[in-house]
This record gives structure tokens, C-alpha cells and sequence, in this order.
């Protein structure tokens, strides 16, 4: 596995000559969520196909480019797009970008995700904040010869999602006019959707939420130390909530929608986490 380590000094170097800026914070844009990177300012933009090493997503709304440069004065990386296993791709290449973040020195991750929403209390095009996971997507992107100087063999999940940094963005959309609610977010392989039978199992799992992206970058982010902040889209109710199909297009659909909301609560949240994380460095993970 020290070839893991080599590529990501190999595509951390790439970047590093590129755009000479030093990330404190890792935005990852889902489906829909792309227009965000617009808010960068001074940014660099590295299409993933000229970074060594780095996988090329095939799904519509997926733009596959990484952005660096500022918000609010923080210097951040956005990578707007992402791969999903569901592609074809192994974990180890779904999470290798999120390695390259951790490479470049980010401290704090902010994730985001289009969703379907399995509590019937939530609505289409609510933003939510992920409190923790249920991984059932049969793969676990940890999996594999342990490189120990990325993070060690086992590791804490039961902080997965920081309650210092859902706390503050919570109080930030209150701040802002609306409430951010929290919830399970529960990962498939996908790339169906899933069967009312499956929805209502998840359910009573305690899953809120369902997607097919995530927790491989969280799993990931936490094996490295870097705290992580999860916001969900609901781009449509899960399969079986309402007598209606899901059909992909209105999941890019609700991201336009909400844009103006999703990219107030990040531009707020990126120089609070800064502060947040350098104060109490309570991202370690010593396993
Ligand atoms: N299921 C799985 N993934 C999703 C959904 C869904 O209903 N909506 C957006 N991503």
C-alpha cells in the first residue's frame, strides 16, 4: 500500500505547483450542489483529469474539477464532483481525492450530498445536517493494508459527524431564517433506487436519509483526524413516501433550487470552522 502513499504526494505535488495555497478547509459539492465553487474567490481551477492519479466521474451534474482559493479569508479546496462505487470504481479510488485533501493539509471537511428523504417530516429541498451514518453499502473504503502513516488500523467512528461543527451550523441557519434539522444519512451501493420494502427497513433502522455518495470520504476524512461537517439535500422523498417515480433529473433540479440557501450556510460555515477547529484541534484520531 506505500504505492497509496506515492500517488497521493504525487497528486498533492501537481496541485502544490499549480495553485500555491495551502487548504485549511475540503468542500465536497454533490449532485446538484456544483454552483457553489463560484463563491471561491482567487481560484485556481485543476480539472480532475490533468491531476495524477485522480478518477474521472461519468454522472450527469458531476463536473469532475477541483477548486482552490478563499472564502471568507480561509483557504479552501472544492472539489466539485465526485465518484461513487456505484460507477465502477473501487473505494480506495472513490476516496483517493479525499486522501489528496488530507494530503494538502485540510482540517476540516465540509461534505454534501443530494439525498432522499425516508423521515416523512422532512420535504423535498430541505437541507439537513448528517449526525452520524449507517454504511450499507456492503464496502468500507478502510478496507485493506492499513498505511500507518495516513491514520492508524482502527479508528473511532462514534464522533463521525463533529457536534461542535452541526451545532454552530444549525445556529447559523437559525441565524439566517431557517432550520437546519438533523438525520441519519444511510449509504447503499446503488445505482437503482431503492424499493418501498427497502425504505421501510431503513426506516426502522433509524436511517432519515438515503444516498449513494459519502460515507467512503467520511469513513476516510476520520481515519486521517479531519472533522467533518454533513449536509444532505433532499432532492426528492424516498421510494415509496409518495405514489411518484424518482427520476435523477429533478435531483439536479432541486440543487438550482436551493442554491441560494445551500451556498449562504457554507459561505457562514467556512470561516466558523476554521476558527472552530484551530481553537480545540479536537479532530485527532488516535484510534
Ligand atoms: N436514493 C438514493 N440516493 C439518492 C436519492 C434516493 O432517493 N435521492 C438522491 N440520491
Amino acid at each position: 500500500m506505500s504505492d497509496l502513499y506515492a500517488s497521493i504526494r504525487e497528486a498533492c505535488d501537481f496541485i502544490s505547483s499549480r495553485a500555491k495555497i495551502q487548504p485549511r478547509i475540503g468542500i465536497i459539492l454533490g449532485s446538484g450542489l456544483g454552483g457553489f465553487a463560484a463563491q471561491v474567490a482567487d481560484a485556481v481551477t485543476i480539472p480532475y483529469a490533468e491531476i495524477p492519479n485522480f478518477p474521472q466521474s461519468t454522472v450527469a451534474g458531476h463536473s469532475g474539477k477541483l477548486v482552490l482559493g478563499s472564502i471568507g479569508g480561509v483557504a479552501v479546496a472544492v472539489m466539485q464532483g465526485r465518484v461513487h462505487p456505484y460507477e465502477g470504481y473501487t473505494p480506495q479510488q472513490v476516496t483517493f481525492p479525499m486522501r489528496v485533501l488530507g494530503g494538502l493539509g485540510i482540517t476540516s471537511l465540509i461534505v454534501t450530498n443530494a439525498a432522499g428523504g425516508i423521515r416523512t417530516l422532512l420535504h423535498q429541498g430541505e437541507l439537513v445536517a448528517i449526525s452520524d451514518h449507517i454504511n450499507l453499502s456492503g464496502i468500507n473504503a478502510a478496507a485493506g493494508p492499513n498505511e500507518d502513516r495516513l491514520g492508524p488500523r482502527f479508528f473511532d467512528m462514534s464522533a463521525a459527524y463533529s457536534p461542535q461543527l452541526r451545532k454552530a451550523a444549525v445556529a447559523e441557519a437559525a441565524k439566517q431564517g431557517f432550520t437546519l434539522t438533523e438525520g441519519v444519512y444511510l449509504a447503499v451501493l446503488g445505482p437503482s433506487y431503492e424499493t418501498p420494502a427497502e425504505i421501510r427497513a431503513f426506516r426502522t433502522l433509524g436511517a432519515d436519509l438515503v444516498g449513494m455518495s459519502t460515507v467512503h470520504e467520511v469513513i476516510i476524512a476520520r481515519h486521517m483526524g479531519i472533522e467533518v461537517l454533513g449536509i444532505s439535500l433532499v432532492t426528492n422523498m424516498a421510494a415509496g413516501v409518495l405514489a411518484e417515480p424518482i427520476h435523477h433529473d429533478e435531483v439536479m433540479e432541486m440543487g438550482r433550487r436551493v442554491e441560494a440557501q445551500f451556498t449562504a450556510l457554507l459561505t457562514a460555515m467556512v470561516p466558523q470552522m476554521d476558527a472552530l477547529v484551530s481553537k480545540t484541534d479536537s479532530g485527532k484520531n488516535s484510534g
